[in-house]
């Protein structure tokens, strides 16, 4: 490796610093903190979003331009959404109908576990009008209600109320396939449904932040994310019914959701407030065959896909259940350059029955000029080792991150090991903080 003159004067300094920390701050281990924390809920990343619309695209593309009811790429997409979701741990089911004298799908997905007497449900229209692909109509609400989905299972969300989620089939021919599921559910299944969040276009390309004027409390969750973000909303008004929440709503069912604005206009105090072109629709494209990848505002996407994360976590699973007790080790250990031994920084379990999870989470904060020198293992009560992070060419500096460890087959009492090892000259550090969450 080689360093700059202000690399190692930037290592010098830290030394200083790490030398004055140790001075100063108290030698014996910090004691062990149990902290429980409510679930954040995640940043679903864009490029997933815009991945799965890329597929939705060449199936359009490969199946003669369109994903409509009755034709190929209707089922093909069907196909794509229902794969990924097996894949991630749903329990998934495909309801046919008949419209127009064609087979149509609607796809149902369920998150295992929560209360099955309370169903968040969230949804989605899958279908294409025939003049084009559809990729905000209604693309964008299929993918970010995917990701969304694919992010429950990635967080192994353990939910207080049970999680659906629906694709649904022939909205374009007038709800037909949201209409069908809602009749064909029993009283007693239609009762379980705590509320149901409609996700219609999106993406729109000049968009507007439209949310639903419904449930209260729904609305207001998706209004508390936007005023997180500093943005105004505006209640829906491009005709309320007009999309798959109205059969829910028509069977007393509490509906919200979110819109980005389909062909009506967008006005100069519009335009003043959210950016974009007034005088022009919010989707020029809107059942046009350009409604393409290239018909898609990434910003709109991004912000109302994060919408629907956070409106599931806060509306589904408003009691955590994980994360389990944390224990922290505060103390600062002088991390040695190479070819220095490994140096560990202890915590002692305790009051954790069994084994601990296969989600075990380890925080580690590193003051460090280059921690690409660094190996680091978490070592288990027994002695082993899991590694963490291998040494690399990665020449930023601290190191501030967690790990997510499959720790299941040991048991959680007894002392953890942080043990890191600098194998490259020079650049120096020291371990500031650490803590493992059960
Ligand atoms: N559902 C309509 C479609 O697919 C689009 C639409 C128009 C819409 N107005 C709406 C969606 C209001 C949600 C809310 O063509
Ligand atoms: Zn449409
Ligand atoms: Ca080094």
């Amino acid at each position: 490796m080689s360093l700059s003159v202000s690399r190692r004067l930037a290592a010098a300094t830290a030394i200083a610093v790490a030398g004055l920390l140790a001075a100063t701050s108290p030698a014996a281990l910090a004691a062990p903190t149990a902290v429980t924390a409510a679930p954040t809920p995640p940043d679903i990343p864009l490029a997933n979003v815009k991945a799965h619309l890329a597929q939705f695209q060449t199936i359009a593309t490969n199946n003669g331009g369109n994903r409509a009811h009755g034709r190929a790429g209707y089922k093909a997409s069907i196909d794509y959404v229902k794969a990924k979701l097996d894949a991630a741990g749903f329990t998934t089911s495909l309801q046919t109908f008949t419209s127009s004298g064609a087979t149509g799908y609607n796809l149902i997905a369920d998150w295992p576990g929560g209360d099955p007497n309370s169903v968040l449900m969230s949804g989605s229209h899958l279908d294409s009008v025939t003049s084009g692909p559809g990729i905000n109509d209604n693309g964008s609400g299929s993918a970010a209600v995917l990701e969304a989905a694919l992010a429950v299972s990635r967080a192994g969300l353990q939910p207080t109320k049970h999680l659906r989620f629906g694709w649904w089939g022939a909205e374009e021919l007038g709800l037909v396939g949201s209409k069908y599921y809602v009749n064909s559910l029993p009283a007693a299944e239609k009762a379980k449904i705590s509320g149901y969040l409609n996700f219609d276009m999106i993406g729109s390309p000049n968009p507007g932040y439209f949310v639903y004027d419904d449930d209260p409390t729904i609305e207001q969750t998706f209004k508390n994310y936007y005023a997180g973000l500093g943005i105004p909303t505006e209640i829906e008004t491009e005709g309320d019914g007009r999309s798959d929440h109205a059969p829910f709503k028509s069977a007393g069912i509490p509906v919200g959701g979110l819109f980005s604005g389909a062909d009506y206009t967008k006005t100069a105090a519009q335009a003043q407030k959210w950016g974009g072109t007034s005088g022009q629709a919010f989707d020029r494209c809107y059942h046009s065959s350009c409604d393409t990848t290239a018909n898609i505002n990434d910003t709109a996407l991004d912000r109302n896909a994060d919408a629907i994360a956070y409106a599931i976590w806060n509306l589904g699973a408003a009691t955590p259940v994980p994360p389990g007790p944390s224990f922290e080790n505060t103390a600062d250990v002088n991390i040695p350059d190479s070819p220095g031994a490994a140096v560990t920084s202890p915590i002692t379990v305790s009051g954790v029955a069994g084994n601990a999870p296969a989600t075990t989470k380890v925080d580690v904060n590193i003051v460090h000029t280059y921690r690409g020198d660094l190996v680091i293992d978490l070592i288990a009560p027994d002695g082993t080792a899991y590694r963490l992070k291998n040494s690399s060419s990665d020449s930023a500096d601290n190191l501030v991150t967690s790990y997510t460890v499959n720790a299941s087959s040991e048991v959680a009492n007894g002392v953890w090991k942080l043990q890191v090892k600098d194998v490259a000259a020079q650049d120096v550090g020291y371990i500031n903080s650490w803590k493992i969450t059960f």
